[in-house]
C-alpha cells in the first residue's frame, strides 16, 4: 500500500439479471456470458452469479460457460443445500458465497443466520474449503454473525447493504446513517477478527461512495442496478461509472488491481 491509501477495492459484477431477461423469453438472448465478457473489458474484477433453487437467474449450463469462457474469477452464490454443494464441488468456482434463500422472496432479503445454523453450515463450509474454494457467508452487519463466520472457518464475509440502501432510497436519513455506522463497525470488527470483508446488495451510483470508502472492505458485489442502468447508458458505461465512483471514494487507490483473489 502506498501512503495512507486503503487497498484497492475489487468490483464483482453480478450478471443474474441479464439471465432474468433472457429467461423471460426462454431463449439464449441476452447471454450472461457476453455480459460477463463486457464486464471484464469495463474493469470488473470478478463475476458473481446466483444459481437459485428455482433457476430464475442463471441456469446450470451457465456455470461452466461463465467459468471456462470468461477470464475473471467466478463467485457462485448458493444456498446451503446438498444440491448446491454438489454443483459447486463439480464446477469448483473460484469462490462460493453462501446466501439464505427463500423460494417466495423477490431477492435475498437478509443475511444468513450463520450463528443459528452453525451445525448445518459447518460441513458445507468445510467441504467447499477443502476443495480449494474461497468461502464467504452473506451476513448482516452483526457481531454474533461475524464471530460465527470465524468459528465456521469461513475466510470471507459479505455484509448485506440492503437495509442501508433501502433507507437511502426512502430518504430516511437517520436510519441510513445508523445502517452505515453498523456496516462500518462490522467491517472493522470483521477485519480485526482476521476475516476478509466484502459488501453488497442494492448499491447504486448514489449509495456506493460511503461503503466504498470503508478501508477494511476488499470487494463489492453489485448487480441489479448495473444491469438496469445499462438500459440507459450501456453495460460498459454503467460498470465504468461504478468503477470510477468506487475509485474516487477510495481516494484513487489502484494498487493491487491485478490481484484478483
Ligand atoms: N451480494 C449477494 C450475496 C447477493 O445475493 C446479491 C444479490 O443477488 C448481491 C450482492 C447483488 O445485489 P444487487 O443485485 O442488489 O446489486
Amino acid at each position: 500500500m502506498s501512503g495512507n491509501l486503503p487497498p484497492y477495492l475489487r468490483l464483482g459484477v453480478n450478471i443474474d439479471h441479464v439471465a432474468t431477461i433472457r429467461n423471460a423469453r426462454g431463449g439464449e438472448h441476452p447471454d450472461p456470458v457476453r455480459a460477463a465478457e463486457l464486464a471484464a473489458a469495463a474493469g470488473a474484477d470478478g463475476i458473481t452469479a446466483h444459481l437459485r433453487e428455482d433457476r430464475r437467474h442463471i441456469r446450470d449450463a451457465d456455470i461452466a460457460r461463465l467459468k471456462d469462457l470468461v477470464g475473471l474469477p467466478l463467485n457462485l452464490e448458493m444456498a446451503a443445500t446438498p444440491e448446491m454443494l454438489d454443483i459447486a464441488l463439480r464446477h469448483r468456482p473460484h469462490a462460493c458465497c453462501i446466501v439464505p434463500e427463500r423460494r417466495e422472496e423477490v431477492t435475498t432479503e437478509g443475511g444468513l443466520d450463520a450463528a443459528g445454523l452453525h451445525n448445518h453450515l459447518k460441513p458445507i463450509v468445510d467441504r467447499l474449503r477443502d476443495a480449494g474454494i474461497r468461502v464467504s457467508l452473506f451476513i448482516n452487519a452483526d457481531t454474533r454473525q461475524l464471530e460465527a463466520a470465524v468459528s465456521l472457518g469461513a475466510p470471507v464475509v459479505e455484509l448485506h447493504t440492503g437495509a442501508y440502501c433501502d433507507a437511502a432510497f426512502a430518504r430516511e436519513n437517520a436510519k441510513r446513517d445508523a445502517e452505515l455506522a453498523r456496516l462500518a463497525n462490522a467491517a472493522k470488527e470483521g477485519a480485526a477478527l482476521g476475516l476478509e470483508v466484502h459488501a453488497g446488495h442494492g448499491l447504486t451510483f448514489d449509495t456506493v461512495a460511503p461503503v466504498a470508502a470503508m478501508p477494511e472492505l476488499a470487494e463489492l458485489n453489485i448487480g441489479h442496478f448495473l444491469i438496469g442502468e445499462a438500459i440507459f447508458i450501456g453495460l460498459e458505461g454503467s460498470i465504468r461509472r461504478m468503477r470510477a465512483a468506487m475509485d474516487e471514494a477510495r481516494g484513487g487507490a489502484t494498487e493491487g488491481r491485478a490481484e484478483r483473489a
